[in-house]
């Protein structure tokens, strides 16, 4: 949770997820949509800001056996899959990643240096495949399938994920999600951030941001 200005406006801390640390420095990466994040980006370096992290908890990796994890991002939904690709790289993953479009495609260099060559969706069709991302996982899972092998670790667009889960379910394969939701405190204390899950509501800042595909009531 980052506290883009001493001021009060904007009041709340804003939630990004952890891109990268390099050479001893966090990263962030973020698209410039309103207040928050505009502000974030007149910063010059040397500025100070507060931030409460890490919060929630992360992809669970620790699973037994040969698993090889597909990684799915859609649009800024790469932000923590760049460091999560780095971290499972020797277990051969593979990548999709869908966009809007070929100009909204990022990390593509930092994918490239971890040995990552994703596979490419657009929604216009000026980079890779025309149409979802969805879809392609759809179409590798059926080409490939055997239920234990892989694991779908996702992050993007709620639409995105909700799809994905019914890719998951179809082939059976074990997939988690990493949630964006409006988020107030950050540290469980407004509920403002809660789902409903099979287990009831769950705060996505706490209990969260990643949830199994099947706990979560689309
Ligand atoms: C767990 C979590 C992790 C996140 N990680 C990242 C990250 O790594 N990088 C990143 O860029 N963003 C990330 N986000 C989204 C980010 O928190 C918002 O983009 C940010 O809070 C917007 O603040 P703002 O003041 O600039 O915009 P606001 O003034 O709060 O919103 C401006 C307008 O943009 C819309 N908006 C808000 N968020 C988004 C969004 N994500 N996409 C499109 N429109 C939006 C609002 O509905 C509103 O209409 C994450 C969110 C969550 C919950
Ligand atoms: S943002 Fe306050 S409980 Fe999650």
């Amino acid at each position: 949770m980052l506290s883009v200005d001493s001021r009060l406006d904007p009041l709340l801390k804003r939630p990004f997820s952890l891109h990268r640390f390099v050479s001893g420095d966090l990263q962030f990466l973020y698209r410039v949509v309103g207040k928050a994040t505009s502000i974030l980006k007149e910063k010059k370096p040397g500025d100070i800001m507060e931030l409460i992290g890490p919060l929630g908890n992360g992809f669970p990796l620790n699973q037994a056996g040969k698993v090889n994890p597909v990684l799915v991002a859609g649009g800024m939904g790469i932000a923590p899959l760049v460091a999560l690709a780095e971290k499972v790289a020797k277990q051969e993953p593979f990548f999709f990643y869908g966009a809007r479009s070929a100009d909204e495609l990022l990390c593509l260099d930092e994918l490239d240096s971890i040995g990552i060559v994703p596979v490419v969706s657009t929604d216009d069709g000026t980079a890779g495949r025309k149409g979802f991302v969805t879809e392609l996982v759809d179409e590798f899972l059926t080409k490939h399938h055997s239920s234990d092998l892989y694991s779908i670790y996702a992050c993007g667009p709620k639409p995105m994920l909700a799809a994905l889960s019914g890719v998951a379910k179809k082939h059976k394969v074990k997939a988690y999600m990493a949630l964006e939701e409006s988020m107030a405190c950050g540290v469980g204390a407004c509920l403002g951030c809660v789902i409903k899950t099979v287990d009831g509501y769950k705060r996505v800042c706490k209990e969260g941001p990643v949830f199994s595909f099947d706990d979560i009531m689309w």
